[in-house]
C-alpha cells in the first residue's frame, strides 16, 4: 500500500521523488524501491522522520514497534497519517506524545490508483494539512473526510472490505459462466467487462439503481427470472448482514487493539 502510495504521488506529478524518504528494514527490498522509484531509503524509521508529513503504512501487528520508535521524536508541526487497518487515533496520538493525527481506511484498487479512502483528522491537524492528505490520498484514487472517527469502522465495511464480496460475486458469475458451457477465458472476459460497463453506465447515467434494473427487466423476461430467483435467495439480506458482519468485525478489532 505505501508503494502505491509513492508510485501515485510520482505518476500524477504531485511530489518530487527526492522529497520521499522509506523506511524499508529488508535491504533487498529497500535497494528495489530505491532504483524503481529514485527516492531516499533507510532502514532506521528514526532517520524517515524529518518531512512534514509521516505516513504509517505497517502491518498492525508491526504497528507498536513502530510507534514506540518514533515516540516523543516528532515536532508539533508534523503530521503523521496512518492507513494501519483497527489502529485508533488515540493509540497513535498517546504512543507518539502527538496530536496532528490522520487516519485512512484506503482498499486495494488503490494499488492501481483506483482506490476509494475514508479519513478523518483530529483538530490538531491545520488547514495546509488537510489539503496535503488529500493530495497524498489521491495518488491512490478518490478520497472522501468524515467528520468522526465511528464512520472509518463504516467505511471498513462497505469500501474496505468491499473488494472481496465484489470479488466473490465475480468469482460466483465467472462460475455459472463456465457451468453453462463458456470457456473459462471467455466466462472471465463476459463478465469482468459486463461489471466494469455497468457500474460505469450506473455512475454516468446517475440513475438510482433500480430504476436502471427496471428499464432492463421486461416483463416475463430473462432479467425478470433471475431477478426472482436472486430475492428468493435473500440476496440483499444476505449483503446487508455481511457488512453489519464486517462492522461489527472492525468495532471489535479496534477495542482489542486498545487494551
Ligand atoms: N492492502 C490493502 O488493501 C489495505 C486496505 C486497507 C488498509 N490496509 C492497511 O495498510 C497497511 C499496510 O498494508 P500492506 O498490505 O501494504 O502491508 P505490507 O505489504 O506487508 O507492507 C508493510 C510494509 O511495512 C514494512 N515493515 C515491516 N516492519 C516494519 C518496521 N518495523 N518498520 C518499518 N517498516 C516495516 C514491510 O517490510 P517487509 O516487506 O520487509 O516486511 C512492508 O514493506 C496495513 O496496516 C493494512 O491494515 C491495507
Amino acid at each position: 500500500m505505501g508503494e502505491a502510495m509513492i508510485q501515485g504521488l510520482i505518476t500524477k506529478h504531485l511530489i518530487d521523488p527526492a522529497k520521499i524518504t522509506v523506511c524499508e528494514p529488508r535491504g533487498e527490498r529497500r535497494e528495489q524501491l530505491k532504483q524503481q522509484h529514485k527516492i531516499k531509503v533507510t532502514s532506521e524509521n528514526r532517520d524517515a522522520i524529518h518531512s512534514s508529513t509521516i505516513v504509517l503504512s505497517v502491518k498492525p501487528q508491526d504497528l507498536n514497534k513502530v510507534l514506540s520508535e518514533l515516540k516523543g521524536r516528532l515536532k508539533p508541526n508534523q503530521l503523521v497519517i496512518s492507513i494501519v487497518a483497527g489502529a485508533k487515533i488515540k493509540t497513535i496520538s498517546d504512543t507518539l506524545t502527538h496530536s496532528a493525527v490522520v487516519r485512512v481506511m484506503p482498499n486495494t484498487p488503490a494499488q492501481i490508483g483506483e482506490g476509494i479512502s475514508v479519513w478523518t483528522a483530529t483538530s490538531s491537524v491545520d488547514k495546509e494539512q488537510l489539503g496535503n492528505t488529500k493530495t497524498i490520498l489521491q495518488a491512490l484514487g478518490k478520497e472522501v473526510q468524515v467528520e468522526e472517527e465511528k464512520y472509518l469502522d463504516m467505511a471498513t465495511a462497505v469500501s474496505g472490505t468491499g473488494p472481496s464480496y465484489v470479488f466473490l460475486v465475480m468469482e460466483a458469475m465467472i462460475d455459472a459462466a463456465v457451468h453453462l458451457g463458456f470457456a473459462r477465458h471467455v466466462a472471465y472476459q463476459l463478465v469482468t467487462e459486463t461489471m466494469r460497463g455497468s457500474i460505469l453506465y450506473a455512475m454516468k447515467s446517475s440513475k438510482h439503481p433500480a430504476e436502471l434494473r427496471n428499464m432492463v427487466t421486461s416483463p416475463g423476461g430473462t432479467s425478470a427470472a433471475a431477478l426472482y430467483q436472486l430475492e428468493k435467495g435473500n440476496l440483499r439480506t444476505v449483503i446487508s448482514r455481511a457488512i453489519f458482519a464486517a462492522y461489527e468485525r472492525s468495532k471489535a478489532l479496534g477495542e482489542t487493539d486498545s487494551h
